[in-house]
C-alpha cells in the first residue's frame, strides 16, 4: 500500500530560484538561506520519497481571474515549468503518476472534497522553488510530483480548517492506493509576507514562531486562525501559510520535527522551513 512517510513546509520566494538558476547561492545574500537547507538536501537524499505531493499556490499563470479554482489536483503525465516573465526556469520537467493521481482524484470526491481536475497545467515558482530548495539542481527531479494548487490569490481562499481536513482526506486516499509507494507531502507559500501597499514589505518574526509551533506541535487549534489573523499579523500574502495545514493534516496527530530554519529577510518575504516525520509504524 501507499504510506506517507513525512511532510515538509517550505516557503516559496521566486528570487530563491533565481539564485539556484543564476548559481549565486553562496554570496553573502542567499549563502545564508541555503546553509538552512543543507540538512534538508541530506534528509531528502536519505527518505527518498517515489512521490511527491506538492500543495502550492498558482499565482496568476495557469489561472487567470476568468478561472478559479478553489483546490486543482493535477491529474497530468507532466507538468512544464511556466514562463512568469523571464522564460521557464531552467529545470526539469516535472514528471507526474496518472494512476495515482486518478486514484487521489476519485477517493477525495467521493469523500466529499470537490477538486478541479487538471489534466494540463504548467507550473510556476510556487512548485519549482520548494522542489530546487530541497533536491537542489539535478538532471531529472528525483520523484514523481502530484500537485495540487490551492487559490490563496483571490478571496475567497479556504480557511486553515478546511484544508487541514483535505490533509485528512488526501491521507486516506493514499492509505487506500493498491501500489507500494513512499509518499512526501509539502505544504509551501509564506510566511509572513505583503507584496502591495501601504504595508509592502511587512514581516511578523513572531506570528513566523507562532505559526511553526502550531503546525508542529498543535495543529487543530492552528488551523482555527482566522483569515482576517493572517491578513493582520502575516500581511496579504500571509494567507498563503493555509496550505501548509493540509500537509499537516495527512500527517499523524504525533510527528517528529526534525528540522526548523526561519530566516529574515529573501526578497520581501521571511523563509520558513519545516520537516516533519511521521512515526513509522513498523514501515521502512
Ligand atoms: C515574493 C514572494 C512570494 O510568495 C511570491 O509569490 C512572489 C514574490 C517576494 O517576496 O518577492
Ligand atoms: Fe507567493
Amino acid at each position: 500500500m501507499a504510506w506517507i512517510s513525512s511532510g515538509v513546509g517550505c516557503s516559496h520566494v521566486p528570487a530563491l530560484g533565481v539564485a539556484v538558476d543564476q548559481k549565486i547561492t553562496n554570496d553573502d545574500y542567499y549563502g545564508p538561506i541555503f546553509k538552512g537547507f543543507e540538512y534538508s538536501k541530506k534528509w531528502m537524499e536519505q527518505e527518498k520519497p517515489d512521490v511527491v505531493f506538492l500543495v502550492y499556490n498558482d499565482h496568476c499563470t495557469a489561472f487567470d481571474a476568468s478561472c478559479i479554482p478553489t483546490f486543482a489536483l493535477g491529474c497530468a503525465a507532466e507538468y512544464q515549468p511556466a514562463d512568469e516573465g523571464w522564460g521557464p526556469r531552467p529545470v526539469p520537467v516535472v514528471k507526474g503518476n496518472q494512476r495515482l493521481s486518478s486514484h487521489i482524484a476519485q477517493s477525495l470526491i467521493l469523500d466529499e472534497f470537490d477538486m478541479t481536475i487538471m489534466n494540463e497545467m504548467e507550473v510556476d515558482h510556487g512548485l519549482t522553488v520548494p522542489l530546487s530548495m530541497m533536491y537542489g539542481t539535478p538532471d531529472e527531479w528525483p520523484c514523481q510530483v502530484i500537485p495540487l494548487a490551492v487559490n490563496v490569490v483571490q478571496y475567497p481562499a479556504p480557511t486553515g480548517n478546511r484544508c487541514y481536513n483535505l490533509g485528512k482526506a488526501i491521507r486516506r486516499a493514499i492509505d487506500s492506493y493498491d501500489e507500494d509507494l513512499k509518499v512526501c507531502i509539502f505544504g509551501t507559500g509564506g510566511m509572513s509576507h505583503q507584496l502591495q501597499h501601504e504595508r509592502a514589505g511587512l514581516i511578523n518574526p513572531d506570528f513566523d514562531t507562532k505559526f511553526l509551533n502550531y503546525i508542529a506541535n498543535d495543529p487543530v487549534t492552528g488551523s482555527q486562525m482566522k483569515h482576517v489573523e493572517y491578513l493582520r499579523e502575516a500581511g496579504s500574502e500571509g494567507i498563503e501559510l493555509v496550505m501548509w495545514y493540509v500537509m499537516r493534516g495527512a500527517l499523524n496527530d504525533e510527528v517528529t520535527e526534525k528540522h526548523r530554519f526561519y530566516h529574515v529577510p529573501a526578497s520581501n518575504t521571511a523563509v520558513g522551513h519545516i520537516i516533519l516525520e511521521n512515526h513509522a509504524e513498523g514501515k521502512a
